[in-house]
């Protein structure tokens, strides 16, 4: 697991968005895993900038999103799919057909969830996941006690969830309780993972995912298991971790080799 920590929530934001520029220039055919929540909104906004200034094409590339909640048609303005259309897909070149996020409209998840799997590997494979984290520790809607093995499915979300997305409903609005999510199993085969995490509300859920057990009470700490995980944390989100001084010796010495210097 590599820990990088910047100093700011910008900072985790270009540094992410750098990860998706660096894949899409060497590979334009990149299948892309996408995150909601607030946390990747900046990253959004960078690759946007970054698309019109002629930086990124995303012409070849396809897209695969880790949740939705069920209950919610596209078109719902708190659906995920209307967050990804407004937040990013609507200011790209990206094909709208290469964008996909499971059907929360769908009458019968049980298939909706096996095409989503059949999907991404009919694409090839996801090339990088982004990912955020609850404050519970848990990653797309995979909560607490999900199986470490999992794949597409529907989730029940926990109260502390439903309370966490509260702000973005209005009061007396519909708010669902279940989610179709990505499995864990089903993010762990991401050739790689770029978890990014900021502010300090989320500061106990990353030190359980980077330093606790690997344990499905915090979904999470399944990354210590992936070749090629990624956590980009601001100092607040980091402000939990025990061994913040080796994180930073070890990029300090990575930056060293990869750069010649003493
Ligand atoms: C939701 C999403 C997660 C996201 C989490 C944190 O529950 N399903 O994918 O990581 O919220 O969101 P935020 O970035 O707003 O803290």
């Amino acid at each position: 697991m590599q820990i990088i920590i910047l100093e700011n929530a910008d900072q985790v934001a270009q540094y992410g968005a750098q990860q998706f520029v660096d894949l899409l220039n060497r590979q334009p055919d990149a299948v892309l895993g996408l995150a909601t929540g607030s946390t990747p909104v900046a990253l959004y906004q960078n690759l946007i900038q970054r698309y019109q200034a002629g930086e990124i094409s995303f012409e070849r590339a396809s897209s695969f999103n880790l949740d939705e909640y069920l209950g919610l048609a596209g078109d719902h303005p708190q659906s995920y799919r209307h967050f990804m259309n407004s937040q990013l897909f609507n200011h790209i070149d990206i094909a709208p057909q290469n964008t996909h996020i499971p059907d929360g409209s769908t009458e019968d998840p049980l298939s909706t969830c096996e095409q989503y799997e059949a999907d991404i590997v009919k694409a090839g494979g996801i090339d990088l996941q982004l990912l955020g984290i609850g404050r519970n520790g848990h990653i797309g809607f995979n909560e607490p006690s999900s199986s470490l093995a999992s794949r597409t499915r529907v989730k029940t979300l926990t109260p502390d969830t439903v309370a966490a997305n509260q702000r973005f409903f209005s009061e007396g609005e519909f708010q669902p309780r279940l989610s179709l999510t990505m499995g864990i199993g089903t993010i762990m085969e991401a050739r790689r993972i770029l978890l990014l995490a900021t502010g300090e509300t989320k500061s106990a859920a990353v030190r359980e995912a980077v330093e606790g057990p690997v344990a499905a009470r915090c979904p999470a700490s399944i990354l210590q298991m992936h070749p090629r995980a990624t956590l980009v944390l601001d100092r607040a989100a980091a402000s939990a971790l025990k061994d913040v001084e080796f994180y930073e010796y070890i990029e300090r010495e990575n930056e060293r080799l990869l750069h010649g210097g003493e």
